[in-house]
């Protein structure tokens, strides 16, 4: 059984509902059930006994402890964290208390759980961390891609506590020996993305005839990764990674947020046109930039490429296309979690462009 933490946020129930179809291992669910995290994601394993979900904070010692004691798990992936950067701008304590201090504290919990397992055990376990390519900082217009040995330079609070639980987790591997695995990875889209990260709110606005509002100039780079691609990632360095690496994950796929939002507009112009006729492109509106805005990232994924032979199944075009496809499908869903706490959100971040 494996142990997974932040499974009922966007890119940890893609995995948790990926793993339960193609494995037949079980998976300990661990997630606190933060505004971000909805367990509506996983209702279609409902009744299912090899998802056990458990309400909790990764920060919590006994806690953790409890349930690796009871479930003996072969590995460890954490997912979870505070991950959106305008939120960790308008209040950074949430992400040092859940991204630091939770990282922490887990590992603590799970290096505890390791020094007590027998040594073919110990051969077979693993800790692995999903962090972000912000830790990086950001990129000029010609500089070369990310790489796995590019200096950290975080400029927000989320990337600094990402960037701060990156080195802890190293840390426990070098100092404590603990068989640890660390993935990198660019901006993940697809189902179940909460509709306070660009691409699900953009899509729910143009739906609700809302302003598309686009940071600063618009022409910040973000490189795409379909979240489908990035969980066949995490298994296969789960699988095959070699203990104490770090690899980047990326999808090749560097656009401008405007191209973004103008693809988003061409394909909801096609699949659900407006009532007047005219294109979604008008709803776009230029806001105050983010404060501290890094102007591009780019992954280089060439060291998982070929080390462990991953690539990614989507390119962008076909990644959008479904995941727009899927908003226009699952709008029960957006309608749930765009209810009560979201709007208040929106009021505070975005003012009357909300
Ligand atoms: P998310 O915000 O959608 O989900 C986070 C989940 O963690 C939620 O279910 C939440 O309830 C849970 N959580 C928060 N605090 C917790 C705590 N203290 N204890 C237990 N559970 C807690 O985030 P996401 O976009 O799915 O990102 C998942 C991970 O991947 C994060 O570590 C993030 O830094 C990283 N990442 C995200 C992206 C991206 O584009 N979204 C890209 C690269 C890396
Ligand atoms: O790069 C990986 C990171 O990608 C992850 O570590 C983070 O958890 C994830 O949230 C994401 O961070 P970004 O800040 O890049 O994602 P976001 O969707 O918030 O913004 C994408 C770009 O779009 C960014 O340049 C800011 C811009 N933007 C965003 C919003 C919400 C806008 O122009 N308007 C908006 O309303």
């Amino acid at each position: 059984m494996i142990l997974v933490t932040g499974g009922a946020g966007f890119i940890g129930s893609n995995f948790v509902l990926d793993w339960c179809a193609q494995h037949n291992e079980s998976v300990i669910n661990l997630d606190a059930l933060t505004y971000a995290g909805n367990l509506e994601n996983l209702a279609t394993l409902d009744g299912n006994p090899a998802h056990v979900f458990v309400r909790g904070d990764i920060g919590d010692f006994g806690l953790v402890a409890r349930l690796l004691a009871e479930h003996k798990p072969r590995a460890v992936i954490n997912f979870a964290a505070e991950s959106h950067v305008d939120r960790s701008i308008h209040g950074p304590e949430d992400f040092i208390q859940t991204n630091i201090v939770g990282t922490f504290r887990l590992l603590e919990a799970v290096r505890a759980y390791f020094g007590g397992l027998n040594e073919t055990d110990k051969a077979a376990f693993r800790f692995l961390h999903v962090s972000t390519d912000e830790v990086y900082g950001s990129l000029a217009k010609d500089d070369p891609a990310f790489t796995e040995t590019n200096r950290y330079e975080p400029n927000s609070p989320y990337s600094a506590s990402k960037a701060a639980s990156d080195h802890l987790v190293r840390a426990y591997h070098h100092t404590y020996g603990l068989p640890v695995l660390t993935t990198n990875c660019s901006n993940n889209y697809g189902p179940y993305h909460f509709p306070e990260k660009l691409i699900p709110l953009c899509i729910h606005n143009a739906l609700a005839g809302k302003p598309l509002p686009i940071y600063g100039d618009g022409q910040q780079i973000r490189d795409w990764l379909y979240v489908k691609d990035h969980c066949s990632a995490i298994r296969r360095v789960l699988e095959a990674g070699r203990l104490g690496e770090v690899y980047n994950v990326g999808g090749w796929n560097e656009k401008a947020n405007l191209d973004v939002v103008h693809t988003l507009c061409a394909i909801l112009d096609e699949l659900s046109p407006r009532a007047d006729g005219k294109s979604y492109r008008e709803q776009i509106t230029f806001v105050t930039d983010r404060p501290g805005h890094d102007r591009r990232y780019a992954i280089d994924a060439t060291k998982l490429e070929r080390e462990l032979g991953w690539k990614p199944a989507e390119t962008f075009e076909t990644g959008i296309r479904k995941t727009v496809r899927w908003y226009l499908d699952n709008q029960d869903w957006v309608k749930n979690v765009t209810s009560g706490a979201y709007r208040d959100w929106l009021g505070k971040h975005y003012g009357e462009c909300a």
